[in-house]
């Protein structure tokens, strides 16, 4: 069965895609079978995969109509090990359209369990709120990872995501606990970085990851060029990073 883990952070920016992406890559690399499912509009991680969900004519939004088509929408990407569920711009239409939906926050869970089955991990890249397709994925995963970059509020906002976090937990989704936060962008030089990183530590011991996430130039080039950094450039630092987050998150035990 796979290991479901849903990236959020309602703040945008932060490197929610980033990471989904490049743990992805990192875990196939591994000899893992991983889906990435794309669950923002934006369908950034889509792109940053050089591929397009118009090409595959499905997604989570269409599946909403027909979903007896979700495993000819899975597009098989230039990686081994690595499918994805690509997104469209459509996909902004799902949070309006749940909303009068019975049992509208496990419409993620109803359709994707099935494919459980065939990965060793399913990674849900989620868009920047923590409206309907946020809480789809919470309710759908048993992992949290959340992105958290090194700046001034980046504390206040995880109070936040934290509290949805406890809410789902006890109201809608027993299963789910966090697994980690991953500090992003990291520049050692920067002072309120390292102020940031002290901080968290001190509030979530336990829950922090050792890798670090530096600020490197050649993980926001990648995308540009439809490339993981595994692909782009294997040797930058960011590639380092992600592989050993990778392991990281392998090895990991829930903390409960
Ligand atoms: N470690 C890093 N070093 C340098 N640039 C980075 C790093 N991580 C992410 N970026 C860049 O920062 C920007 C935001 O990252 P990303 O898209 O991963 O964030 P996000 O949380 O998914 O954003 P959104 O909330 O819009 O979905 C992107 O341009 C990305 O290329
Ligand atoms: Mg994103």
């Amino acid at each position: 069965m796979a290991r479901i883990i849903a990236i959020a952070n309602q703040k945008g920016g932060v490197g929610k895609t980033t990471t989904s992406v490049n743990l992805s890559a990192s875990l196939a690399l591994m000899e893992k079978k991983v889906l990435l499912v794309d669950c923002d509009p934006q369908a950034n991680s889509t792109s940053a995969l050089g591929m397009d969900g118009k090409n595959a004519g499905y997604d989570l939004y269409t599946s909403l109509v027909d979903n007896e088509n979700l495993s000819s929408s899975i597009l098989k990407t230039d990686i081994d090990y690595l499918d994805l569920l690509p997104a469209t711009t459509d996909l902004a239409a799902l949070e309006l359209e749940l909303v009068d939906k019975e049992k509208r926050e496990y419409f993620f869970k109803e359709l994707l369990s099935p494919l459980a089955d065939e990965y060793d991990y399913i990674i849900l890249d989620c868009p920047p709120s923590l409206g309907l397709i946020t809480l789809n994925s919470l309710c759908f995963a048993e992992e949290l990872v959340i992105p958290l970059q090194c700046e001034f509020f980046a504390l206040e906002g995880i109070v936040k995501l934290l509290q949805t976090y406890e809410t789902v937990k006890k109201k809608l989704n027993p299963d789910i606990n966090v697994l980690g936060v991953i500090l992003t962008m990291y520049d050692s030089r920067n002072k309120l970085a390292k102020q940031v990183k002290a901080e968290t530590e001190r509030c979530f011991p336990k829950l922090v990851f050792k890798t670090i996430i530096p600020r490197n130039v050649r993980l926001s080039e990648a995308p540009s060029f439809g490339k993981t950094i595994l692909h782009y450039d294997i040797k930058s630092k960011g590639a380092e990073a992600y592989l050993a987050l990778a392991k990281e998150v392998e090895a990991r035990k829930i903390v409960k």
